[in-house]
């Protein structure tokens, strides 16, 4: 979900659903703003996407405080009722919101039991409280920090009082909330992109802080009500970076893109010399650790099995990679000196952020590898370092899984030098030829786009099988496939097809084979044989150098460790095409969303 609220002399409802329609990567299943000024409120909300939200809202009410969401259904499923603001039953106070309110039961048990509520969220009983601290005699903000003393969770929320039309009370507790400011205005949102529209100053809370946003002032307190005095930062996303351009979906913006977000990795980890460089904290951190945990969800996991065979190759430390979700739950014996690798494009997911809360209670050190500078993950962990894909706005990620198997080849490679390892490996040469080929398939578009008919066609499944890396990215090519096709597809380590899942192979169903890896090149053939044999329409993405003529498409040769970075672009367009073809939405596919801030 994601949150925005507007304090200021414009017209507000205009700011917050053009800044909704930023959050929608955020979820999208239902939408509101609630529209405030002088004469009262009006709350306008919908079920489905933003656009349906725009279509309902009275453009004749005019108002210059407001705050909208845009929800991802957690408690109580997609509809007009459980779509955010929601209202206490005196309808004085209205409230958006972002988490998850874990003790809602028992608050409606033990706080609310004559209170009839009106949607399933959890978000309601926060209204609700509200109502009774003030009947109880507190003024709105002491009742606001009552409330949040009682709460439970996670929380980014705004709530507006209809008995003080002049401000925006605002709260923040591990979900991420941002105060713009402008003049003669203040805004608030969950991500900065969305008010990149009205300014490029903000201002970060921080968990169990409140503020209250007026026109021209401000101020943030701690949940004991103690001041909290903080400086704006100005924020150098681009407004720019955030538009599609020409381009008639985001994720062929960024599939596009991914060959200069390698090149700009590589300048940005050079030195003035042109030798690798990475902070030295960082480095000793990853040195001095007897074995890394990776922790992701994902594509960002997928990511790391490739990161995974990088650092143990060329720094020689031992790796293990985890689904963040699973990992409190089946927590592995750790290690006397373990780092803790934390990967995560948009650094807000709270499954990882579980998991870093809980390492960190244990003294452990933490790295998270993001694309967004000042998220979560990158602000709570001790280091971080950086993937610079720019703002990746597709809910399937592309560009930012290449990035950061890129920063892993470069983070290998730094520490095996530094260990004195005797690497013949230049990341940044064989990056950079990586980016080169990356640009070669990016410009055969057409070819891929051919290839979905005759082999993705209509059909129900789909596997993609591999050995070695290529199995890895067989992983990632088959979820791209089934987030935003909807297409049933597994990705399956060569060898392993025959143990089972062969059963489900019929006369034309399609089998994505890939062959990067020579010395595998003759099992992953011979395996596609074996499906062959039993009816599969096999699609063979292969190499240059071990490439058959008969293979349907040939990505262009590039190091043995690195073919995750180029194979993977092909199976991200088939993605794309497939899912083109079937008429579905592109960047917004059914369910998901781009950032999840619930566990
Ligand atoms: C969501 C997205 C996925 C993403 C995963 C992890 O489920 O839909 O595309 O891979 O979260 O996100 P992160 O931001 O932590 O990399």
């Amino acid at each position: 979900c994601g949150i925005v609220g507007y304090i200021g002399h414009e017209d507000a409802k205009e700011i917050l659903v053009k800044g909704l329609e930023k959050l929608e990567y955020r979820g999208y299943d239902s939408a509101g703003i609630a529209l405030m000024n002088n004469e009262g409120l009006q709350i306008f909300k919908e079920k489905g996407r933003i656009a349906a939200l725009r279509a309902c809202i009275n453009q004749d009410v005019m108002a210059d405080i407001g705050i909208g969401h845009t929800r991802w259904a957690t408690h109580g499923q997609p509809s007009r009722t459980n779509a955010h603001p929601h209202q206490s039953s005196s309808g004085r106070f209205t409230i958006v919101h972002n988490g998850i309110i874990e003790n809602y039961e028992e608050i409606k048990k033990t706080y609310l039991p004559d209170v009839e509520h009106v949607s399933d969220t959890d978000t309601e009983v926060i209204a609700h409280l509200m109502d009774r601290f003030v009947k109880d005699g507190l003024d709105t903000e002491p009742a606001f920090l009552e409330t949040l003393k009682i709460v439970k969770g996670s929380y980014a929320l705004a709530l507006l009082d209809q008995e003080n039309t002049e401000a925006i009370y605002i709260a923040k507790n591990k979900s991420p909330l941002l105060i713009g400011i402008g003049e003669g205005f203040h805004v608030v949102s969950s991500d900065a992109i969305a008010m990149l529209q009205v300014t490029d100053q903000f201002i970060e809370l921080m968990d169990k802080e409140i503020a209250v946003l007026k026109q021209d002032s401000l101020s943030i307190k701690n949940l004991q009500g103690e001041n909290i005095t903080r400086s704006p930062y100005r924020t150098e996303l681009d407004a720019s970076d955030i538009e599609k351009g020409t381009y008639p979906h985001y994720m062929l913006k960024e599939i596009d893109e991914q060959p200069l977000v390698i090149r700009t990795i590589l300048s940005k980890y050079q030195n003035e010399f042109g030798e690798l460089s990475i902070d030295e904290k960082i480095r000793s951190s990853v040195i001095g650790a007897d074995r890394i945990y990776m922790i992701a969800c994902g594509t960002s996991y997928h990511a790391g099995l490739v990161g995974k065979q990088l650092i143990e190759k060329y720094s020689q430390i031992p790796v293990e990679v985890h689904v963040a979700s699973e990992f409190l739950y089946n927590l592995p014996l750790l290690s006397k000196n373990p780092l803790f690798i934390f990967i995560s494009q948009s650094g807000e997911t709270a499954d990882c952020r579980g998991v870093l809360v809980e390492m960190k209670k244990l003294g452990h050190r933490t790295l998270t590898i993001t694309n967004v500078p000042s998220s979560t993950l990158s602000r709570e962990a001790d280091f971080t370092l950086y993937t610079y894909a720019g703002p990746e706005i597709a809910v399937a990620s592309t560009k930012a899984y290449t990035a950061q198997m890129a920063v892993f080849a470069l983070l290998a490679c730094d520490i095996g030098k530094l260990k004195g390892l005797d690497n013949d490996f230049n990341p940044l040469k064989e990056l950079s030829l990586a980016a080169n080929a990356m640009e070669v398939i990016v410009n055969q578009k057409e070819k891929i786009e051919n290839l979905v008919w005759e082999f993705l066609g209509m059909t129900r499944n789909a596997f993609y099988i591999g050995r070695g890396l290529d199995y890895f990215v067989c992983l990632e090519g088959a979820l791209k496939l089934k987030e935003i096709s909807y297409i049933q597809a597994e990705g399956f380590a060569g060898g392993e097809l025959k143990h089972g899942t062969i059963a489900l192979i019929e006369d034309r169903t399609p089998v994505i084979a890939l062959v990067t890896q020579q010395h595998v090149s003759a099992s992953i053939r011979s395996n596609a044989k074996e499906v062959i044999a039993r009816g599969a329409n096999v699609l063979t993405i292969s190499m240059e150098g071990i490439n058959n003529e008969s293979d349907q498409f040939t990505v262009p040769e590039v190091h043995e460790h690195l073919t995750p970075l180029v194979s993977v672009v092909p199976l991200q367009l088939l993605a794309y095409y497939a899912t083109l073809h079937r008429g579905y939405d592109v960047d917004k596919p059914r369910n998901l969303a781009k950032s999840v801030t619930v566990e």
